[in-house]
């Protein structure tokens, strides 16, 4: 049996996320500050095969059962197929998920399919154009949706969509749903968390799933069904009369701390034991210093056994992370 990624709270990881730039074709609010993050050097960039070495080790050695490429955008990266390619070829059959807003993605899909691609989840808050062009400073939604249409052309299945639960998404929600219901995506509204990068978030004016079941519950009828799997950061309701299920992530409200299951690589390469760490190790000093497989696995265990217990948003000592989500690897 392997020696896989347990930390001192009992936990152990099996997700990872791989975020592969900091880059960004949009600037939403709660993630993004509006000229973008500090471009990180392009020789500090994990290569595709430095990307496929780190995979191939998490799931060989260290007990990885799927892994999620993430950003900023991930479409960011001209190379993203060879980065899926090399990691399939490090990993054979290791499930590869892409977490994206969509721009872009009809165009590259048949080379990431070819690649290994298995499942995507595309950001999308409100499918009024005017709203998404001021909460992403950007006006983008036909790209979007035309990125959402291809993935549920190619048979991608499920697609999830990403809703952020803001003010305006929370007067938006039951359009939402009645929109992602007939495009056959599977939506999920999110809880919004101090990792936006101008610092304005704030608990009073958090929006949580309690108003938002309120909200959704003057057009549609909802019956719990709870989460596919204890780790699963995503609680279900069936939309009654249709075939859908509707999501929400209660990352604050209803915090799922206690059962992460999560490991994270910055494009950089380090580890990133909790998206509420400051701390990080890095690996690539190893990985490009000649060091073998095993030695890499050790650094990471160790990294991992540290994780903090969780993001402490209840506490009066909360203290927000220094990186914003983009930063981080949403
Ligand atoms: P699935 O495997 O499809 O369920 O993906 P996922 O939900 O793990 O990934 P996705 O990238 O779609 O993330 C959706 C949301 O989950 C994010 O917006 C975050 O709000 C939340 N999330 C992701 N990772 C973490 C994490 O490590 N900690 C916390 N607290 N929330 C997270
Ligand atoms: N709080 C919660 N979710 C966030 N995301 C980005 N910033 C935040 C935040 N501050 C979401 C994006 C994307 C996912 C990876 O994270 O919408 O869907
Ligand atoms: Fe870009 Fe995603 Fe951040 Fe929006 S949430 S700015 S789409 S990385």
């Amino acid at each position: 049996a392997v020696a896989g990624l347990l930390d001192r709270y009992g936990r152990t990881a099996h997700d990872l996320r791989v975020s592969v730039t900091e880059k960004c074709s949009l600037r939403c609010t709660y993630c993004m500050p509006e000229e973008g993050l500090p471009a990180i050097p392009r020789h500090a960039l994990l290569t595709p095969a430095e990307i496929g070495r780190l995979v191939g080790i998490a799931a060989r050695d260290l007990g990885v059962h799927e892994v999620r490429f993430t950003g900023g955008e991930p479409l960011m990266r001209h190379d993203l197929a060879e980065i899926l390619a090399a990691t399939q070829a490090a990993a054979p059959g290791l499930p590869m998920a892409l977490t994206t807003n969509g721009i872009g993605l009809d165009k590259r899909l048949p080379a990431l399919i070819a690649a290994g691609l298995s499942r995507v989840n595309i950001s999308l808050d409100t499918v009024d154009r005017e709203h998404f062009a001021r909460l992403t400073r950007r006006d983008r939604l036909p790209a979007v949706l035309a990125g959402i249409a291809a993935a549920r052309e190619a048979g991608l299945d499920p697609v999830k969509v990403n809703a952020v639960l803001m003010r305006e998404t929370l007067d938006g929600a039951a359009d939402l749903l009645a929109w992602s219901v007939d495009a056959g995506v599977h939506l999920r509204f999110i809880e919004q968390m101090p990792l936006d990068a101008d610092g304005v978030w704030s608990r009073e004016a958090l929006i949580d799933a309690e108003e938002l079941l309120a909200a959704l519950g003057t057009r549609f009828e909802l019956e719990p069904i709870g989460r596919d799997d204890p780790s699963a950061p995503a609680e279900l309701w069936r939309v009654v009369g249709t075939d859908a299920t509707v999501g929400i992530i209660a990352s604050v409200t209803r915090s799922f701390c206690r059962e992460c299951d999560r490991t994270r690589l910055t494009a950089e390469g380090a580890v990133a034991s909790c998206l509420f760490g400051d701390e990080e190790t890095p690996l690539a000093p190893l990985l490009r210093g000649g060091a073998d497989d095993e030695a890499i696995a050790d650094l990471w265990r160790a990294a991992m056994w540290g994780k903090q217990a969780g993001h402490g948003m209840d506490r009066a000592s909360f203290q927000r992370p220094i990186r914003s989500m983009g930063a981080i690897g949403g």
